[in-house]
């Protein structure tokens, strides 16, 4: 079974769409098979990786509503051992048409349960903490918080980890919370420096080590269809990112290690 990880921050503009792309990309890169799930009806993340779509295609709205097959809709990127899971505009009427739908929270998971094939699915969610977003997490094992830099940082992370929580405890035991991810981090401001330090001492789960620093590039490669690995190899973005794909893969090693430490001391034990 992949790893699936939701990068989730129900504000718009914290980096989401941009740390999917490239944290996938770097993952990629890594050897790893990733898929990504482009669930914004913007459908950024599809065409930040040269992905386009139009009006035939289909995508994950007709995964969710029995439409498609999954296996029929992913398509191939530009980018080696990466591929999307595209959105077209049906996606914004989704969450009408869910609500009275049978496992309407877990619609998502069950079209990810037919993957074998992948080591990472990444999962682009919408600015919001509605019906898609909980679809997101109930298909999850990991939650990724991307965060920027700026003043009120850590604002509504509360309802966020509150909805994590609830997930938890009613639709999917196995969610962790992978850690908080810093976004367009600039040396150069004070008030950076100091998001870093308040999300650290204040955020009760893991922020990476890795820190993404606000780069022109990393805003540019999209419009090129790359990823910034593809687009700017040697920028600063791209070396940032790399150092998350790293990082992610050995606190997932960590993780895994633990929990099947825990099994061995419940099997002992009984
Ligand atoms: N590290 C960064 N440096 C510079 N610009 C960035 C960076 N991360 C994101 N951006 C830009 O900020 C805007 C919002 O980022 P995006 O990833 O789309 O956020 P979200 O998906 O959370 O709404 C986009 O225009 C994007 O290109
Ligand atoms: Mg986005």
């Amino acid at each position: 079974m992949p790893n699936i990880i939701s990068i989730v921050n129900q504000k718009g503009g914290t980096g989401k769409t941009t740390t999917t792309i490239n944290f996938a990309a770097a993952l990629a890169e890594l050897g790893k098979r990733v898929l990504i799930v482009d669930f914004d009806p913007q459908g950024n993340a599809s065409s930040g990786v040269g992905v386009l779509v139009n009006e035939e295609t289909k995508g994950i709205y007709e995964v969710l509503t029995d439409k498609a097959d999954i296996h029929d809709v992913i398509m191939e990127s530009v980018v080696k051992n990466l591929f999307v899971l595209p959105t077209n505009q049906s996606l914004a009427g989704a969450t009408i048409e869910l609500v009275d739908m049978e496992d309407r929270e877990y619609r998502l998971k069950k079209a990810l349960e037919k993957l074998v094939d992948f080591d990472f699915v990444l999962i682009d969610c919408p600015p919001s903490l509605g019906l898609l977003t909980i679809n997101s997490l109930v298909a999850s094992n990991y939650v990724l918080i991307p965060v920027q830099c700026e003043y009120y940082a850590l604002e509504g992370l509360g309802q966020l980890l509150k909805t994590i929580q609830l997930i938890k405890d009613n639709l999917q035991p196995n969610l962790e919370i992978l850690g908080v991810l810093l976004t367009m981090h600039d040396r150069r401001i004070k008030l950076s420096e100091e998001v870093v330090s308040e999300v650290r001492t204040k955020f009760p789960f893991r922020v990476f080590e890795s820190i993404i620093p606000r780069n022109v590039r990393l805003a540019e490669a999209p419009s090129f269809g790359k990823s910034i690995l593809q687009y700017a190899s040697w920028s600063k973005g791209a070396r940032a990112y790399r150092s998350l794909g790293k990082e992610a893969l050995d606190v997932i090693n960590k993780i895994n290690l633990e929990n099947s430490q825990q099994k061995v001391k419940t099997i002992y034990a009984k």
